[in-house]
């Protein structure tokens, strides 16, 4: 049994590791790039390459950090994750989206293959006419039941999609008028999503939408309803006909359900065996992280990589670059995967963390950020470890200059923030024009962008915040931080107006009190 202070001490020997430069470390091991890119196969077709070389993990940080991911009983906290242990302490739940691929408890598989089979069917029924001609479907949720269906549907619709999807999250009725202005209500569906049927933006957003059909001739509003939530009883007596709730299971959490019924919208849109396929590229990953140890398990060394920037580094963002148009949302995903899931400050025993937990996610699509934010990657005074993702195969069908501009883009910002320029002796003000370099970077090639290979992104980023969430020893499973402000605001709606003399004044010049 390892002590807490053989992980202090272990931290402390990888404080004290040498800091070679990249460089230095590509001189040093001719091998490097071998030994740091992976691959993950998705088929005989395709598969993932992930290129950690241009990050800072050299051989003495990859043995001390296996070593502490046996102190921290790396290998018992996955097999709890994968058996459906209640690793989710604080509220008292197992954590199983991985069952939801197929991967799991067996009890736990059954039965989101029993839940699927369910959504199998409304699927196929409603594209073969069952509930009338659908054209569209207005999909309500925020946070963990919007942004994965948003991902998924923008990045693999590109093409024609069998249902016009709009997502809708915000309570702000600027995002549900923009989506009704789209739609044509007597070809609509509204899809409810919540696991907890509770969420007030989203049961808001729902009765407008409701209003909405029934002020448009639509005659029974409720009809045209599939629910998509964990307590299927809230729907029913909410209105929703039974069969038309579509559950999923209490230990699938928020963030990690766009496998269960908060897919809906995905299947519907790309058609169900398309949604099969992208669940099956997930489970690939799924058996990738339970069949590796160490560094060659890819979820891990990345986590390692991630540890060594922001604990030893003091790293306090990461940044995430698609450059491919159709997963321009997948920063905004990684942004509620990381951030709620290993934003915390106590560790899984209720003791204050050791030291910094997640950095800030953010990130953009690329080209475009090159003529924005790169600037301060290239030259700013903070370093940030960067993720380049992007397609070997073009999604478009223009001129292949595009395609070859692109792919051409993203590799160069790669080796140009780890080569760096000295253009000293310029004009003497050579330092404008001067480049620090050594600064790290991953990349991510897709063979090509699919529903397998998304399924399989996301699900390599689920496990990486996993493994994150182990090494820093937190539970990355709970989200009480989102909580407090919550109350206030409800508070606020009962007419408590009693907070600190700013929120107070505010409150007065808003109209709210
Ligand atoms: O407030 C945060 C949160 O609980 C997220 O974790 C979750 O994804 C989101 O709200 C939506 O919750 P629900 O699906 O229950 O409406």
């Amino acid at each position: 049994m390892t002590s807490q202070t053989d992980i202090t001490a272990l931290w402390s020997k990888l404080e004290a590791l040498p800091r070679p430069t990249l460089k230095d470390l590509f001189v040093a091991d001719s091998k490097r790039v071998d030994a740091l890119t992976g691959r993950i196969d998705l088929s005989e077709e395709e598969g993932i390459r992930f290129d950690w070389s241009k990050t800072h993990l050299d051989a003495a940080h990859i043995a001390l950090f296996e070593e502490l991911a046996e102190a921290v009983d790396f290998k018992g906290k996955r097999a709890a994750l994968f058996n459906g242990e209640k690793i989710n302490v604080t509220e008292g739940r197992a954590v199983e989206h991985t069952a939801q691929r197929g991967v799991g408890r067996d009890t736990s598989v059954d039965e989101a293959m029993a839940l699927h089979a369910r959504m199998k069917s409304l699927v196929e029924a409603i594209h073969e006419g069952a509930l009338g001609e659908v054209k569209h479907l207005i999909h309500i949720g925020i946070g963990g039941s919007a942004l994965g269906p948003k991902l998924a549907v923008d990045a693999l619709t590109r093409d024609g999609a069998k249902v016009d999807v709009h997502v809708v999250a915000n309570i702000d009725g600027c995002a549900m008028e923009q989506a009704i202005a789209a739609c044509d209500p007597a070809t609509t569906l509204i899809a409810v999503a919540s696991k907890t049927f509770t969420t007030i933006e989203t049961m808001t957003n729902a009765a407008s939408a409701l209003n909405w059909l029934g002020e448009n001739g639509v005659e029974d509003p409720y009809g045209r309803v599939v629910a998509l939530t964990a307590a299927p009883e809230k729907a029913v007596e909410w209105g929703v006909d039974e069969t038309r709730v579509l559950p999923f299971s209490e230990s699938v959490g928020g963030r990690y359900s766009l496998w269960s019924s908060i897919g809906f919208p995905v299947a519907l849109a790309i058609g169900w065996e398309e949604f099969e396929e992208f669940l099956e590229g997930a489970a690939t990953v799924d058996r990738h992280m339970l069949g590796h140890e160490g560094a060659d398990n890819l979820p891990l060394r990345a986590a390692f990589a991630d540890q060594l920037y922001t604990r030893l580094r003091g790293c306090q963002t990461r940044a995430c670059f698609a450059y491919d148009e159709r997963m321009a949302l997948l920063p905004f995903y990684l942004q509620q995967l990381e951030m709620e899931s290993n934003g915390k400050s106590v560790k899984v025993d209720g003791t204050p963390v050791d030291g910094p937990t997640a950095p800030i996610t953010w990130g953009g699509v690329g080209t475009d950020a090159q003529h924005a934010v790169f600037q301060l990657l290239h030259q700013g005074t903070v370093i940030v470890p960067v993720d380049f993702i992007a397609s070997i195969a073009a999604g478009d069908d223009l001129d292949p200059a595009h395609h070859r501009i692109l792919l051409m883009n993203c590799l160069a910002q790669g080796a140009a923030l780890m080569a760096g320029k000295d253009a000293a002796g310029h004009d003497g003000l050579g330092g404008a024009r001067s480049y620090p370099g050594d600064r790290p970077s991953a990349t991510i090639l897709l063979d090509d962008l699919s529903p397998a290979s998304l399924g399989a992104l996301i699900a390599f980023h689920e496990h990486r915040t996993f493994a994150n969430g182990v090494l820093m020893e937190i539970n990355s499973f709970d989200q009480f931080g989102v909580e407090l402000g919550k109350e206030i605001a409800k508070s606020i709606e009962k007419g408590n107006a009693s907070f600190d003399a700013s929120t107070n004044a505010l409150l007065v010049a808003a109209g709210l009190v």
